[in-house]
This record gives C-alpha cells, sequence and structure tokens, in this order.
C-alpha cells in the first residue's frame, strides 16, 4: 500500500471511531503526556489498534491516542511518539503528522523534553527554529503532491504568530517561557561535550532526539506550528554525566506549569 492509501485508510479508520475534525493536534513528549488525561469527552484508541499506526516502547511513553475537548478545543493528543532512534522509518515518525493534517486540523502543538545548551533544567522554551542534524529527512522520497511541494520553504515552520500568543499567555498566567533554536539529533546516545560545544556554536539553544521531522513534515503541508521544549538538564560537558532518570524527575517538576501553559496557549490559538 501506498503512503498515501495508508494515510487515507488510517484517516477513514480514526473517523469512523469519531475522531471528526480536530482543530489542533497535540505531541506530548516524555514525561509530558499527562496532559491528555485532562482532555475532556475522550476517545481513547491504544495505538496497537490503529491501522498503519506506529508502537511507543520509550518509558514515560504512554502509547495511546486521545481525542476530544481540552481548553475549549477540539484535539487530537498524541500520548507517546515515535522515535528515529527506536530504528522507526521516517515515514512512521512522522505518520501522526499526516493523520492530522488529512483530518483537518490547523495547527500543531509539538513538544519535548530537552538538553539546554543556553538554558538550565526546569526552563520551558519556545522553539523558534531547529537545526535538522538527524541526518535524515521525513520527506525524502516521492512527494506527497496533495500535501505540500517537493521543496517547501521552512523560513517560518514555527509560526511567529503562535509563539508571540504564548508568550503573551505565560506572561499572563506567570509562567517563564524562554524563547530559542532547537537541535534535532538522532540519539539514542546523548551528546559529547565536544558536540555540545560545536552545537552551541553553530547557534542551538536545546539539543532533542524528536520534533524536527514532525516539524517538517508540518511545515510541509502548511500546518501552523508551536513547540515547546522543557528543559530537563544541562547538555552534556555543562554537567557532570546525563541520565534519562534525571530527564523524567525535572519533567515531573515542571509538568504542572507546562499543562497550564499549554491549556491556556489553546484557548488563545
Ligand atoms: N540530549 C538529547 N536529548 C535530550 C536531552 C539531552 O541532553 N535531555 C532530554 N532529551
Amino acid at each position: 500500500m501506498s503512503l498515501l492509501e495508508k494515510i487515507y485508510e488510517t484517516r477513514d479508520f480514526l473517523k469512523a471511531k469519531g475522531v471528526e475534525q480536530p482543530e489542533f493536534g497535540l505531541i506530548l513528549g516524555s514525561g509530558l503526556g499527562e496532559l491528555a488525561e485532562e482532555i475532556k469527552n475522550a476517545t481513547v484508541l491504544d495505538y496497537a489498534d490503529i491501522p498503519n499506526w506506529g508502537r511507543s516502547t520509550v518509558s514515560g511513553h504512554a502509547g495511546k491516542l486521545v481525542y476530544g475537548d481540552l481548553a475549549g478545543r477540539k484535539v487530537l493528543a498524541l500520548q507517546g511518539r515515535f522515535h528515529y532512534y527506536e530504528g522507526n522509518p521516517m515515514e512512521l515518525v512522522t505518520f501522526p503528522v499526516r493523520i492530522m493534517k488529512a483530518l483537518g486540523c490547523k495547527g500543531l502543538i509539538v513538544t519535548n523534553a530537552a538538553g539546554g545548551i543556553g538554558f538550565g533544567p526546569g526552563t520551558l522554551m519556545a522553539i523558534s527554529d531547529h537545526i535538522n542534524l538527524t541526518g535524515s529527512n521525513p520527506l525524502m522520497g516521492e512527494n506527497l503532491d496533495d500535501f505540500g511541494p517537493r521543496f517547501p520553504d521552512m523560513s517560518n515552520a514555527y509560526t511567529a504568530d503562535y509563539r508571540q500568543k504564548a508568550q503573551a499567555v505565560a506572561e499572563k498566567i506567570d509562567v517563564k517561557l524562554a524563547e530559542g533554536v532547537y537541535i534535532g539529533v538522532s540519539g539514542p546516545s546523548y551528546e559529547t561535550p565536544a558536540e555540545i560545544r560545536a552545537f552551541k556554536t553553530m547557534g542551538a539553544d536545546a539539543v532533542g532526539m524528536s520534533t524536527v521531522a514532525e516539524v517538517i513534515t508540518a511545515a510541509h503541508s502548511g500546518l501552523k506550528v508551536l513547540g515547546i521544549s522543557a528543559i530537563t538538564n544541562f547538555a552534556a560537558g555543562f554537567q557532570s554525566e546525563l541520565n534519562h532518570e534525571e530527564v523524567v524527575a525535572v519533567t515531573q517538576q515542571i509538568k504542572e506549569d507546562f499543562k497550564r501553559l499549554v491549556k491556556a496557549v489553546l484557548a488563545e490559538l
């Protein structure tokens, strides 16, 4: 089956399950999936039951698709995403974004845990731009002309208007929201201190193992994007060592602010 056929099959499956006309897609990163539990009138689907869908293998990622009402908006939320480092092809990593677009979403809020190059643990950072250092691109292969052009512009991949609204809302609800450039790598090993020094020189403020592929796919089809990183640790070389437990623990500390922020922003978009 072609990618396009898979997209339409999955879209029709979800529509038949009652997923009708979501306005916003929500991709919830490591430890941030709890927000999906606040979705009202929820239709919850296990990833395993959705055709052409990936599987979630990382701890801290639940593996559920949740559709319903959040902050007065119809949202389609991914509790757990698919990473390139899990061995997933880019087509699978970005398939949920294709589905969001096919179902009629106009915007995507994409979130992640990231290492801080310019910012320290506990910071929430609105992503202003990214550097794709994954070594791949999800649009390689035949272009889906129904979705977008062969050579999509990435100049405004992170929608300035969404970011401005997020900043205004953050100030109103007294959440500190930094802003910076996210550099996306493949992982799963964390970076070396030399790599982080190089990334700093390149202009990166945060580093992580997700998001860029999803945002490229969103930009391809004209989905507006708000990206938010939860900085969980200083990147390699700025602290003595790195581990996933710390990432999960710090996410626990910032998730309340994160949830308040995303809900408040959703209401304004
Ligand atoms: N590097 C890459 N990915 C991450 C990090 C990091 O330091 N922290 C959380 N996700």
